[in-house]
């Protein structure tokens, strides 16, 4: 395939269900001087990946999407990931850190880490990194991480980061977003001054797959608050594409948004000390550091 020169980008993972997928439609489906902005979606099942794209090629009228494999699970799907996308794009206007997921019980990924940690932290961690010079060309441009309102009773235990002591499911899944609040906090202020800004949100609280894997106990519980109060896919994607896309957020950064909203972290989601802590072990565990 040819390398698409000069075109605006915009890269989203997860983007082969709820959210993801909707923020995908609706950002190919906005038009600027006539053209719009390509957008890659990144899937790990190659047959759902190639189903969702003619699926968003259709219901957004674009044929400028795009896509490309990775499992957050692996480190090296991670790293090439970025090869393909720095093989085939010149620029990254805009990288949506979506793809997440929770595991009933306790998971180590090829590398030994807390499977929930890897995708939904060091995931957005290391794919960000590696794609970075590239957002710094293309600036003004942007970087999403989709963190979650759990990440205030997230907690981040340093002595026992991967859950060896015992797993819950919740307290992996907080940790995780607690870090990619913490994780867009110390980003954007290394970013300051570079025009690349940096965000992070709550979508809502909506029915979506990620609700599938709650413990099977808790699944008939769910069934009517689903029904009843959970928003729809598409209006948590449009959370994601306020994020990616509005100009009212230009120039908008290290913040987190919860319904379109500027709001402050809670729980540790303000404690940079932990963030920079963070920071320098998720380089050691992603190999872009050096090891302790
Ligand atoms: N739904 C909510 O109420 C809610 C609330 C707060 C935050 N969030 C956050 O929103 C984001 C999107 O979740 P969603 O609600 O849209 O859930 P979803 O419908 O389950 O979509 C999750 C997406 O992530 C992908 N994914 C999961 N594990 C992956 C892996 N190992 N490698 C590559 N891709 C992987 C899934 O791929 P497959 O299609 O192959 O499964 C899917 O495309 C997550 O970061 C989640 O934490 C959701």
């Amino acid at each position: 395939m040819s390398k698409v020169v000069g075109e605006q980008v915009v890269l989203i993972t997860g983007a082969t269900s709820g959210i993801g997928y909707e923020a995908a439609i609706a950002i190919a489906a906005e038009r600027h001087d006539g053209l719009g902005r390509r957008v890659v979606i990144v899937g790990r099942s190659p047959e759902k990946t190639a189903r969702c794209l003619a699926e968003i090629r259709a219901a957004s009228g674009s044929d400028r999407v795009d896509s490309l494999l990775c499992d957050f699970e692996s480190l090296a799907s991670v790293r090439a990931l970025a090869a393909s996308f720095r093989e085939r794009y010149d620029r990254l206007d805009v990288l949506i850190n979506n793809a997440g997921t929770v595991y009933d019980r306790r998971k180590l990924t090829p590398e030994g880490y807390e499977a929930t940690f890897a995708v939904n932290h060091l995931g957005y961690f290391l794919l960000t990194h590696l794609l970075l010079d590239l957002v710094r060309r293309s600036a003004p441009a942007r970087i999403v991480n989709v963190s979650s309102i759990g990440h205030a009773s997230g907690t981040m235990n340093f002595d026992d980061l991967h859950f060896e002591r015992g797993y819950q499911v919740m307290r992996a899944y907080h940790r995780s977003k607690l870090g990619n609040v913490l994780f867009t906090r110390e980003l954007a202020r290394r970013l300051q001054g570079t025009g690349v800004t940096v965000t992070c949100l709550h979508p809502g609280v909506v029915a979506t797959g990620i609700w599938d894997h709650a413990p099977k106990w808790a699944l008939p519980l769910l069934w009517l608050p689903r029904r009843l109060f959970f928003i729809s896919a598409k209006d948590g994607g449009a959370r994601l594409v306020h994020a990616g896309t509005d100009p009212a957020l230009d120039g908008v950064t290290g913040v987190y948004l919860t319904d379109f909203q500027v709001k402050p972290p809670g729980g540790l989601g303000q404690d940079d000390a932990i963030g920079a802590r963070l920071w320098a072990l998720s380089e050691q565990m992603t190999g872009l550091g050096p090891a302790t």
